[in-house]
């Protein structure tokens, strides 16, 4: 059913032309700024993905409302046990015109042309009470694995047709598609590199000791096992004395 304030009947959704560039890319900054898991710079993804050899113009989409961009979409080759899949990402449209439609509109029609290029499956990291309502599923229920933690209701996949539903496996994903690795400070590096020299150190004292404490115990045994003998050997001695 259409919302009273539903855009898209009057969107022109059409392939992403470098001409839209820096209009993306404003949009991009200007959908992810404040959200919940923003990382600060989705606005330099679109960029990063377009310069590898692997990009698809064709699966990244604009929506345009009376000339002006109000939505972007894009799609980026990966794989899954080793076919061929797409991953969906960034999605942005214009807060002031947000669930309104636009990214719905965008979302199926960048589905409809992933199915026109052949492909069959599409995975994502995203709203876990968005993207179902377009099919998508946690791919834990569908042998899919990612290299990556995230919430499982947030990683997810669709089956854009019957072919995909034998996909399983590994999913892998360009590096600008991963979420970042966590860094460390030269500080923190500096204080973990001290405490396991620290560690280290103890730990090669206690093991002198223990190999001082494991030598004088065989010296120990040898004089125990020598004394035994001699006792036995007198005892012997004196028996045979006392029978004579
Ligand atoms: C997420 C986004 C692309 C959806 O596009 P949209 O045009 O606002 O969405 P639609 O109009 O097609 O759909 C609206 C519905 O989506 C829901 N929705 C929008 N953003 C949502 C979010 N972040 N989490 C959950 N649901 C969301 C709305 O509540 C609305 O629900 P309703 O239909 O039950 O009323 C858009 O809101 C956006 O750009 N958000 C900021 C950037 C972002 O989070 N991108 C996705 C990263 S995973």
């Amino acid at each position: 059913m259409m919302r009273e304030s539903d855009l898209s009947e009057k969107l022109n959704i059409r392939q992403e032309a470098p001409g839209d560039y820096a209009g993306v890319y404003a949009l991009t900054k200007a959908a992810f700024d404040g959200t919940e898991h923003c990382d600060g710079d989705e606005q330099e993804l679109p960029g990063r993905l377009r310069g590898r050899v692997e990009f698809i113009p064709k699966l990244s989409l604009v929506a345009e409302l009376g000339g002006r961009l109000v939505g972007h979409i894009m799609f980026s080759p990966i794989t899954i046990g080793g076919h061929s899949a797409l991953c969906m990402g960034p999605v942005s449209v214009l807060p002031e015109f947000q669930s309104r439609g636009v990214g719905s509109a965008l979302i199926e029609k960048g589905h409809a042309v992933a199915r026109s290029l052949g492909f069959s499956v599409c995975v994502l990291v995203g709203h876990e009470n968005y993207y179902p309502r377009f099919g998508y599923e946690p791919i834990s229920r569908h042998g899919i694995t990612f290299p990556f933690e995230a919430p499982e209701d947030c990683k997810m996949v669709k089956f854009l047709s019957e072919d995909g539903k034998d996909v399983r496996g590994a999913a892998v994903f360009p590096p600008e598609l991963e979420p970042p690795k966590e860094q460390f400070t030269e500080e923190q590096l500096q204080e973990s590199l001290q405490a396991i020299a620290s560690l280290l150190g103890k730990c090669e004292k206690a093991q002198e000791k223990l190999e001082a404490g494991a030598a004088q115990h065989t010296l120990m045994m040898n004089r125990i096992r020598a004394l035994q003998i001699s006792k036995s050997l007198i005892e012997k001695a004196m028996g045979e004395g006392a029978g004579e």
